[in-house]
């Protein structure tokens, strides 16, 4: 399998289809439910971008800034007066070949965001929106695919694998905790 996308795309399909589960526990039906679901995404994507920095991801992807979403969600919780959750930790098990991973699932994580903005639109119009609608129409997906494909098809196999387990298994953890503190 040449693409290294679809080779992303085989590792993280189970894992995938877990996080899509542990996110449909919460509703974006209600104010509550989209409070919820932005602090979980907050104690997972705060942590993973942070760590992504210090890890050197400007110097592997040049419209980095661009891409990060940490101040969006931070409005939308402000504007919902509602604290983040605490954020998870991660640590980075690999270098370039890890960050490569770890930035596929959090830019793919945009794709699902879109449908959820959405559903979200329907259900609460006026609700605010800055993180599920960021840069909604700036192609960052199809760019970001272009700089994998020529750039991170070098790095080590296991390093990959486990940057796109690491992240999945980060928001797994935080969609967890937030249904758990529902109890
Ligand atoms: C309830 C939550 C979610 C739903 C309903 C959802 C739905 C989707 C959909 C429909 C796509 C395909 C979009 C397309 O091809 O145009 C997609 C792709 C993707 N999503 Fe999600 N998603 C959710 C959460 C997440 C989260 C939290 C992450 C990451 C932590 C994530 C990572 C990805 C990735 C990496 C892809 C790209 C797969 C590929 O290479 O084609 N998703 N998602």
């Amino acid at each position: 399998m040449d693409n290294l996308r679809q080779r992303l795309r085989l590792w993280g399909g189970a894992l995938h289809h877990q996080v899509d589960t542990a996110f449909s526990a919460l509703t974006l039906e209600t104010a509550e439910g989209y409070r919820q679901f932005l602090q979980a995404h907050a104690a997972a994507l705060f942590s993973l971008e942070d760590c992504l920095a210090q890890q050197g991801v400007s110097q592997l992807l040049d419209d980095w800034p661009a891409r990060q979403r940490s101040n969006a969600l931070r409005a939308d919780l402000q504007a919902l007066n509602c604290e983040p959750a605490p954020a998870l930790t991660i640590t980075p098990r690999g270098g370039p070949g890890w960050c490569w991973g770890a930035l596929y699932v959090l830019e793919g994580s945009r794709l699902g965001g879109k449908l959820l903005a959405r559903r979200l639109q329907a259900a609460q119009p006026g609700a605010p929106m800055h993180y599920l609608d960021h840069a909604a129409d700036q192609g960052l997906w199809p760019g970001f695919l272009q700089r994998l494909e020529s750039q991170a098809h070098g790095c080590d196999e296991r390093e990959l694998q486990q940057g796109v387990e690491d992240a999945f298994g980060l928001f797994i953890r935080a969609a967890s905790a937030s249904a758990e503190a529902k109890l």
